[in-house]
Parts: structure tokens; C-alpha cells; sequence
């Protein structure tokens, strides 16, 4: 049994507040608190049923990309939980501009959905993107072999 289930609301509530830190961050899908023990993380919460997904989105984004020359251009996420409600992602500072460049699957593109991490210039908001349609070009048919 998940010892966890037995938690009381109150509880769960203190735990909350033990564990997260400020909230830094709202967009139209998620809520973004520091974590009080851990400064180099955030937690991103998403708490509307959009049908975007976007903390699973990113996830999948990050562990496609993580290890390809693109890698460096994604906050790295660090950890998801089950049903993808909350995302670890290593925090970033903010930036004031957006540079001149980026990489072309990149959407969205307002300098609240990037920052700095390490001295590079990270997107931490990168759960849209174009890499559907920019993979789907040049798709035909496969031969099978049976
Ligand atoms: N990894 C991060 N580190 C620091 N701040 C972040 C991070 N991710 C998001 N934020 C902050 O939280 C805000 C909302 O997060 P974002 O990922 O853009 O959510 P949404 O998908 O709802 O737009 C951002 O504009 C930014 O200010
Ligand atoms: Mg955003």
C-alpha cells in the first residue's frame, strides 16, 4: 500500500507549505514555486484540464532532445510525476530580450518562456513546438518486412 494515501488533507496541505517555496512564475497552464530545499529546481504545476498536457509535452520533449546538439537550448527537466500534474525542471533567471537566433522548432517566443541557466540561454517553456510538423515532412511510405 502507498503509505502516502493515508495522508489527512491538512496534512497534505502542510506538506505543501513545508516543501514549496514562492510561486515565480504563471502562464495560461502552469503555476511555477521554487522548492524550499532544493534552490536549483522549480516545481511546475498544471492544474487546468486543457487537453495540452504541457508538462508531459515538455518531458518528452527534454528526453527526446536532451542527449542531440538541441539538448542545451531546454531547462533540463529532472523528474515527473505520475499522472504529469508536476514537473522538477532546474530553475532559470529571467532574461529581459530574446536573442537573435533559436532553434527553429521552437513556438511561443516571448522572453517569459526562456531564462539563463549556466550563462546559456535555456527555453524553460517548450511543451509546443514544431517538431511534428517539421518531422512530417518528407514522410512517405515504408516498405514492410514480414
Ligand atoms: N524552469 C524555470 N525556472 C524559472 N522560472 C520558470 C521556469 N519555468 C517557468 N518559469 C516561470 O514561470 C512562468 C510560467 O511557466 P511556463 O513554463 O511559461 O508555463 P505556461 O506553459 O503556463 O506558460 C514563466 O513565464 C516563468 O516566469
Ligand atoms: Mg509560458
Amino acid at each position: 500500500m502507498n503509505p502516502f494515501e493515508s495522508f489527512s488533507s491538512g496534512v497534505q496541505s502542510e506538506f505543501n507549505d513545508l516543501f514549496l517555496g514562492d510561486l515565480i512564475g504563471e502562464g495560461q497552464f502552469r503555476k511555477v514555486y521554487e522548492l524550499r530545499f532544493a534552490p536549483s529546481l522549480v516545481a511546475k504545476i498544471e492544474l487546468r484540464a486543457s487537453g495540452e498536457f504541457e508538462n508531459v509535452a515538455e518531458w518528452h520533449v527534454w528526453n527526446q532532445l536532451r542527449d542531440t546538439e538541441w539538448g542545451r537550448w531546454l531547462a533540463p527537466c529532472e523528474a515527473i510525476s505520475f499522472s504529469g500534474s508536476v514537473l522538477i525542471q532546474r530553475k532559470t533567471s529571467p532574461i529581459a530580450r530574446l536573442p537573435k537566433q533559436v532553434p527553429s522548432f521552437m513556438c511561443d517566443l516571448k522572453p517569459e518562456n526562456f531564462g539563463r541557466l549556466s550563462g546559456h540561454l535555456v527555453a524553460h517553456d517548450y511543451g509546443h513546438h514544431r517538431l511534428f510538423t517539421r518531422g512530417m515532412r518528407g514522410v512517405g511510405l515504408r516498405p514492410v518486412n514480414v
